[in-house]
């Protein structure tokens, strides 16, 4: 069986991992296509060598533009490619624009679409994710839902029969670089001491960016924080403070350029806790048991919130009481499964393909 998977956006250099470990080696043949949504080293290449993932198979150029554009472009050039691939599986993963661009392209040219990371809703139709989640679910021919939550919301909108339990297959990246990483020394913005407590910091959301006053506020409420603040910018982050000559070294504030993955999650274990609007951090600070106070007004990944590691923070003025909240205690719950994802995924898409040996023959 051939495996197509389409990447672009950072989060999805973490989320192919554990496919491509798990094909690596497999009878199975599995080719990365990069649509080129994120282009900078610091924001793509520095995953596909941390991750030790081969490079991209094939690689689009379609680079930054408003959503219409980006998406739009790599609908255009995809088809030629998935053409000439016919994939017996196109994989997508998550809520970004080449999620949804890589799905409609497969989808309208009679490809089979595979969804990792369906079903999980914010209901804020505002996001641009959440269109592009809602819209890939149900293009996609096999939903692959990363928690019992996800589930429900899936068979809600009459997708039970196309849906797979599976757990989030971060999951088994965030623990096998947690591994790694264990006694390395911290690669953090200059003025943030490893040896005192500190927090990660990450902002990159259209609704907290766009928004030149709630941008302000977050800065603000963030530069109040009881602990120096490491704040990894994101180039979205970084061109609109400027444009809107927002300072990003007051108060408690480090900025400092975005990490690495295996770097991320040092920093991250090393914190005392994570400030974010990724949905990706949020999850990844339970997993490692880091408290985690998410500015956004809900989150797709509830179980952080209902075990009590993650506080929604509405209102940044908010921000600096919340971080001095009390440290759950060690949750054992795993909501997001124990690391097997991949292969189970792997599992799926071989006993539904159209090209796997009939069962018997
Ligand atoms: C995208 C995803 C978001 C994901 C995030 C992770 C969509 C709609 N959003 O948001 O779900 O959480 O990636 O980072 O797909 N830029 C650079 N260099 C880069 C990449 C981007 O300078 O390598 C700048 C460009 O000016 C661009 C802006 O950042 O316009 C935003 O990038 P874009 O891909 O549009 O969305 P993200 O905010 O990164």
């Amino acid at each position: 069986m051939r495996i197509v998977s389409i990447v672009g956006a950072r989060p999805e250099f973490i989320q192919v991992a554990p496919l491509c470990w798990a094909l690596q080696g497999s009878e199975h043949e599995h080719v990365v296509v990069h649509t080129g949504q994120h282009y900078d080293r610091l924001m793509s290449d520095v995953f596909f060598a941390d991750l030790r993932l081969p490079a991209p198979g094939v690689m689009l150029g379609v680079g930054s533009g408003s959503h219409g554009v980006q998406t739009g472009r790599i609908l255009a050039e995809l088809d030629p490619v998935l053409a000439e691939l016919a994939p017996d599986w196109v994989v997508v993963f998550g809520d970004t624009n080449s999620t949804i661009a890589g799905a409609l392209s497969a989808v309208k040219m009679h490809l089979p679409v595979a969804h990792i990371e369906a079903g999980l809703r914010s209901f804020n139709r505002v996001m641009p994710e959440e269109i592009n989640r809602i819209m890939t679910d149900h293009a996609a021919d096999v939903l692959f839902a990363p928690t019992e939550g996800a589930v429900r919301q899936l068979a809600s909108e009459g997708l039970a029969e196309r849906t797979h339990l599976v757990g989030d297959i971060k999951t088994e990246v965030t623990y096998a670089v947690r591994d790694l990483v264990a006694g390395r020394r911290l690669q953090l913005p200059e003025g943030v001491s490893p040896d005192e407590p500190f927090l990660v910091a990450t902002l990159h959301r259209a609704e907290n960016t766009d928004d030149p006053q709630r941008l302000a506020g977050l800065v603000e409420g963030l530069a109040r924080a009881p602990h120096p603040v490491a704040l990894l910018v994101h180039p979205r982050l970084r061109d609109r403070c400027a444009a809107l000559g927002i300072d990003l070294h007051q108060g408690a504030l480090r900025p400092g350029e975005p990490l690495d993955y295996p770097s991320m999650v040092a920093a991250v274990i090393g914190s005392v806790g994570v400030v974010t609007d990724s949905g990706g951090l949020q999850k990844e600070a339970f997993l490692l048991q880091r408290q985690c106070t998410t500015v956004r007004t809900e989150t797709e990944w509830v179980e952080t919130v209902d075990l009590g590691w993650n506080v929604l923070c509405p209102d940044p003025a908010d921000l600096p009481k919340l971080l001095e909240r009390a440290v759950p205690e060690p949750s054992t719950a795993h909501p997001y499964g124990t690391g097997d994802t991949a292969q189970q995924i792997v599992d799926v898409l071989s006993r539904l393909s159209p090209s796997a040996p009939h069962p018997g023959s």
